[in-house]
């Protein structure tokens, strides 16, 4: 080997030029000939690429590979009718109502609150990319059902400074609530950047937009108990350590709490983050357990159970939608003015973050004997290790904080809870829409 190597390093540095001075046509005709060999072997290798990238079966892989692909899309925006969907939907109808720029209002938990705000008389606008994380027919869906409560949603990207100006030139809004964000833990190994565009670079854009805004709104946002990442001490709270997390997701999260707290230093924002847990029920989120469980038991494809280290219970502190929305309603409403104008900072603005959880941690296996129960369908259970990527064996909320100065209270139990989630499961996925994926 070492001989090798040192016949190696005897070599010329140029080889080519020395051979080549030796036998020119020889050397000519083996080159030629192993260029012909490269052409071919690369234009096989380009040909397979352009095969791959067309032919990919797009339920193998139905999530976008680049995230610039969504900033780089253009909404259409403005115009006399577009302000005036605008000032309609963020219209104030109640007498000490709020106005509230709702974003990722398309989602999950921003559809539920924005109806929300709407049945009490606030104004709402929502705004939304739309993204193919998942389904989007489901958040047309969405739409459509705000629509009819008369909630617009703008149909853009949080990074759009040019829109969100824009916005706020229309609507003095005195409320954010800000819940667009790329969710889920496992899809960092295929799009890391997704992370990053909505929930850090996403995050930082609006906030400077609202930092120059006058008045300056009270922004409230959804951070994650993934902060808490492979914390052992149980429950979780506010006050405990979030320097481990598990994921890029709970990483971005994380830097989304540090984010808020410069913006509240520097600047005078009013910040509160709400760190939720496992939230379930009507219009959720497919990439979801306890959504794609329901889908797969009803095909009667098998369902994977993980399981911690040695042989552990892997449980989730499931919190239904509703009490999500009136710990959301109730940091709102709780919500001090901020207090800087003109991108300066004027007094000491409020900060606060909050567990929103159920307090009442519950094994997977156990999830899915309910859902067996509801659907009267056996679930065909593959009990797997947990997969080290990104997922964490146990989340418990302590919510003592937010009991306390935001009035939260869950009402509802995983029972109680999944039974609404399936009997609208149920009826959304019959009259015609087939299960996502
Ligand atoms: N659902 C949960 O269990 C849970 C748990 C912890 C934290 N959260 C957080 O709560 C928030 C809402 O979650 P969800 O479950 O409703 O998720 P969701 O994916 O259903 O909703 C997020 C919405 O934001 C939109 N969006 C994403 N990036 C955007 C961008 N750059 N510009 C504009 N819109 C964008 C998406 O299209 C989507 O409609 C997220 O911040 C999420 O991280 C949710």
């Amino acid at each position: 080997m070492s001989k090798q190597m040192s016949h190696l390093d005897n070599n010329p540095s140029t080889p080519g030029k020395f051979k080549m001075e030796k036998s020119a046509y020889a050397h000519n005709r083996l080159r030629w000939h192993s260029s012909l060999a490269k052409l071919t072997f690369w234009s096989f290798m380009f040909m397979g690429m352009i095969l791959i990238f067309f032919f990919r079966s797009p339920s193998s892989n139905p999530l976008p590979q680049d995230p610039s692909r969504r900033s780089l899309r253009t909404y259409n925006w403005g115009g006399p009718a577009w302000e005036k969907r605008v000032r309609s939907s963020a219209r104030i109808r109640s007498r000490h109502g709020i106005s509230v720029l709702v974003t990722g209002a398309a989602g999950f938990v921003g559809t539920h609150v924005s109806a929300a705000l709407k049945r009490r008389g606030d104004g709402v606008l929502g705004l939304d990319n739309f993204n193919d994380y998942y389904d989007p027919s489901l958040k047309r869906a969405r739409q459509a059902f705000l629509e009819r409560s008369g909630v617009f949603i703008v149909e853009g990207d949080i990074n759009d400074s040019a829109l969100l100006r824009k916005l706020f030139e229309v609507v003095a809004f005195t409320h954010v609530m800000h819940l667009a964000a790329q969710a889920g833990v496992r899809y960092a190994m295929e799009n890391p950047g997704s992370y990053v565009h909505s929930n850090i670079a996403g995050f930082v854009s609006l906030l400077e937009i609202c930092k120059s805004a006058n008045p300056q709104p009270a922004i409230v946002w959804a951070s994650s108990s993934s902060v808490y990442g492979l914390n052992s001490k149980v429950p979780f709270s506010e006050k405990d350590r979030t320097d481990q997390p598990a994921s890029l997701y709970a990483a971005t999260k994380k830097a989304g709490e540090e984010i808020a707290h410069t913006y509240n230093h520097i600047y005078g924002l009013s910040l509160t983050g709400l760190r939720f847990f496992t939230v379930y029920g009507p219009w959720g989120r497919p990439d979801m357990a306890y959504f794609f469980f329901t889908r797969d038991i009803l095909k009667g494809k098998s369902i994977p159970i993980f399981e911690a280290a040695n042989h552990g219970t892997v449980a989730r502190d499931f919190t239904y939608i509703d009490d999500i929305v009136k710990g959301c309603l109730g940091a709102l409403d709780t919500s001090e003015k901020s207090t800087g104008s003109g991108g300066k900072k004027k007094g000491a603005a409020q900060l606060r973050v909050y567990n929103l959880g159920n307090t009442w941690p519950v094994p997977v296996s156990d999830l899915v004997s309910i859902l067996e129960r509801l659907l009267k369908v056996n679930a065909k259970r593959k009990v797997m290790k947990l997969p080290r990527n990104g997922d964490v064996p146990f989340t418990h909320a302590n919510i003592s904080l937010a009991k306390r100065e935001l009035g939260y209270k869950p009402t509802t139990d995983l029972q109680s809870g999944l039974k609404k989630f399936v009997r609208w499961y149920l009826s959304y996925y019959s009259g015609g829409k087939k299960a996502a994926g």
